[in-house]
This record gives C-alpha cells, sequence and structure tokens, in this order.
C-alpha cells in the first residue's frame, strides 16, 4: 500500500480550507506542497506564510516540494512554517550534502528531487543520508502533464541502488500519477505517490484517494 500524497497545486486556491479538510477526511496520507520561484521553473507557486496558515488546519504530514534557486536561504524559514519533509531539487544545488544536513538539522526530514533528464548515479555517494528522493515523471513546473515512462526504469535503479546500500530511503514519485500506472510504479518500488490532477479533477477526490490507496503492484 503506496503513501498517497495529494498535490495542492491542484486545489481550489480560492478555498483551500475546504480542500484541506477533504484530505484531512480522505485515506491521504501527506499534503504535498508545491513551491515554485519563477527562476528554477517557468511558474510562480505559493510560500512560506501560505504553508503556515495551512498548517493550522492540516492533520497530516507536510511534505514539501522546493523548485527553486538557492532553497539554502529558506530551510529554516520553512521549518517555521511546518515542513515535515523538505525536498529540494539536486539541480538547484551546488553544495547539495551541507543543504540536506541543514534540513535536518531544523528538524525535518530530507528529500531530494531529480528532473527527469538527471541521473539516478548521482546520487550514490549521498544516499544513506536520504530520507526520500523525489522523482520527477514530468518535467516540473506544472500540474497535469504526461507521466514519462522512461520514470520506471530510473525507480528500479533507484530501488536497487537504495537496497545495495542499506538505506531506508523512501522513493517518492511525482507528475502524471494515475490509476493506471500507480501499479507499475509500485511495482517498480514506489514508496509514495504524488497525484494533483488525478485526484482533484475526480468527480470524488475522496473516492479517488481511497482508489489510489487500494493499488497493490500488478
Ligand atoms: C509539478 C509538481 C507536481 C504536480 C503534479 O512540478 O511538482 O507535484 O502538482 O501534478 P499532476 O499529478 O497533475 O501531474
Ligand atoms: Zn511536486
Amino acid at each position: 500500500m503506496a503513501i498517497i500524497a495529494p498535490s495542492i497545486l491542484s486545489a481550489n486556491f480560492l478555498n483551500l480550507e475546504r480542500d484541506i479538510e477533504m484530505i484531512n477526511n480522505s485515506e491521504a496520507d501527506w499534503f504535498h506542497l508545491d513551491v515554485m520561484d519563477g527562476r528554477f521553473v517557468p511558474n510562480i507557486t505559493f510560500g512560506m506564510p501560505v504553508i503556515a496558515a495551512m498548517k493550522t488546519k492540516a492533520k497530516k504530514t507536510f511534505d514539501v516540494h522546493l523548485m527553486i534557486v538557492e532553497p539554502e536561504k529558506y530551510i529554516e524559514g520553512f521549518a517555521k512554517a511546518g515542513a515535515d519533509i523538505l525536498t529540494v531539487h539536486l539541480e538547484a544545488c551546488t553544495h547539495l550534502h551541507r543543504n540536506v544536513q541543514m534540513i535536518k538539522a531544523n528538524g525535518m526530514k530530507a528529500g531530494v528531487a531529480l528532473n527527469p533528464h538527471t541521473p539516478v548515479d548521482l546520487l550514490k555517494d549521498i544516499i544513506t543520508e536520504l530520507d526520500l528522493v523525489l522523482v520527477m515523471s514530468v518535467n516540473p513546473g506544472f500540474g497535469g502533464q504526461k507521466f514519462i515512462e522512461r520514470t520506471y526504469r530510473k525507480v528500479s535503479d533507484l530501488r536497487k541502488m537504495i537496497r545495495d546500500h542499506g538505506a531506508d530511503t523512501l522513493i517518492e514519485v511525482d507528475g502524471g500519477v494515475t490509476l493506471e500506472n500507480a501499479g507499475h510504479l509500485i511495482d517498480h518500488g514506489v514508496d509514495a505517490l504524488v497525484a494533483g490532477n488525478t485526484v482533484f479533477s475526480a468527480p470524488d477526490p475522496v473516492e479517488m484517494i481511497s482508489k489510489l490507496k487500494e493499488v497493490r503492484s500488478v
């Protein structure tokens, strides 16, 4: 049974409280929160004040995905805003190891995200330090994009790396996740599924979350 993390990027920003309550009352495990700066990715979303406000109503883990340059400047700020897991992009960090240590020193679990073109091999000297690896299965920036099939292979390679190093790192996949590909992703070794469009465009989002939760390996 995978961890299900609905992505707030696809929620109704005019009525966030209603969508927070929907997730609170569903079988979802985490809130996935996409922070974009208009520099690392060609889109701008929300930041610390919105996350801190959401935290007053939300009852589940905050999985914060930073798509920003120089994330080290804001690690403490996101800890104060209520992030439980903080994920930075490998491509945005010159000193990835230092940033991972900073995230942990601020009391959060540390994640690293990989763009579709970034090989998982680049993580082999840091994998034992990571609580989570987020494999992007679309190019980051927008919800509702088509899943990139190469992701399965990357997840298998990453699963092998984690096993070979005796690490307990979780694998999360983000982008284009549907009821159709969720089973294959679990088969390849995914622990956590992010779902934006699949959840929020469903007629009944709570039911869709239950269906994703029920998916077993195929
Ligand atoms: C994209 C974000 C995703 C996005 C996923 O850059 O990181 O979390 O919300 O949305 P869907 O599930 O619609 O592809
Ligand atoms: Zn994301």
